[in-house]
């Protein structure tokens, strides 16, 4: 017997380092790009079996925590047979913003949920889920989780929390990975301290802000064109505090030089990815095309 779950990542549209700040963050599923974990039985259990990591559970790498706490807090119960395998099949690149590890939690606790027949309820699966999230990346604001979580554009607002929008942008996203990992941590205080000591840049954060406003309309009324001209304003600004790099900067223009709307970076910066927009699908495939050549891979997303 064996049970699997295969979840998607998810890409921030516009709104990273804003939302630190109040402002809203758009954060689209990424159906094209998944990850599944399968549980089965192993009298050698409970092992691991990942591209990275085989054997013995306790053992696995500190990546895994958040996968070990989900194992002891759902399976290691009394009266519950803990050796099974768990084998992760992930084709998201991990540390790029596509919510790699949230994937991992989500196809873990509903993979293991469907094996053990827990019936946990909704809820439960998305409470674990940031407990998961929270031991590997420490407090998360939970958007990675509830957009792998969704097949809608999650908007995620520290004080209203979220709202999932309904509908289609009747677009194409290309999103172009660097290669390189994003380094949340350190942008994030690169963004904090030229806002804490410049007006300026505070002004810009505030236009991030406004931005991801108009991007939200922008969906809403299917304008590609509008949102990839956000895009671009957006890059500008997030290029001021210093948080793109050489290589983001290379794939913006590719992407850009072969017709895309719009292109930026996506997550925290210096690494992760670039995302690009299109209005047609051979427009996106041009992009995808231009965009090889100077990626560590690319994907195109109907949105
Ligand atoms: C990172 O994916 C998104 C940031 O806005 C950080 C955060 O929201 O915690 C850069």
């Amino acid at each position: 017997m064996s049970s699997d779950f295969t979840a998607h990542a998810k890409a921030i549209l516009i709104g990273e380092h804003a939302v630190v700040y109040g402002a809203d963050a758009l954060s689209v599923p990424l159906t094209s790009l998944t990850l599944t974990a399968r549980v089965e039985a192993d009298p050698a259990g409970p092992t691991l079996n990942t591209e990275g990591y085989c054997g013995d559970f306790d053992e696995a790498p500190q990546l895994f925590s958040g996968i070990r706490f989900l194992f002891t807090e759902l399976v290691e119960k009394p009266g519950r047979d803990t050796r099974v395998r768990l084998t992760f099949d992930s084709h998201i690149p991990m540390a790029r913003g596509l919510g790699s590890s949230a994937a991992s939690a989500l196809a873990t606790i509903r993979a293991l949920n469907s094996y053990y027949g827990l019936n946990l309820s909704e809820p439960e699966i998305i409470s674990l889920g940031n407990r998961a999230e929270d031991i590997v990346h420490g407090k998360a604001s939970g958007l990675d989780l509830q957009t792998v979580n969704s097949d809608q554009l999650v908007s995620f607002n520290k004080e209203s929390g979220f709202t999932h929008i309904p509908g289609n942008l009747d677009a194409w996203l290309v999103i172009a990975d660097t290669g390189v990992e994003g380094s949340t941590k350190e942008a994030v205080a690169m963004v904090r301290d030229q806002r804490d000591s410049s007006p300026l840049m505070r002004h810009r954060l505030d236009e991030l802000g406004t931005l991801s406003r108009r991007a939200k309309q922008a969906w809403n009324q299917k304008d590609s064109l509008q949102l990839g001209t956000i895009f671009d304003a957006a890059q500008e600004i997030l290029v001021s505090f210093g948080i793109s790099t050489s290589t983001i900067d290379k794939l913006v223009d590719v992407a850009r030089d072969a017709g895309a709307l719009g292109a930026k970076l996506s997550g925290s910066g210096l690494g992760g990815v670039v995302i690009a927009l299109a209005n047609t699908r051979e427009l996106a495939h041009n992009v995808a095309q231009a965009l090889r050549p100077h990626a560590h891979g690319v994907w195109v997303e109907q949105l």
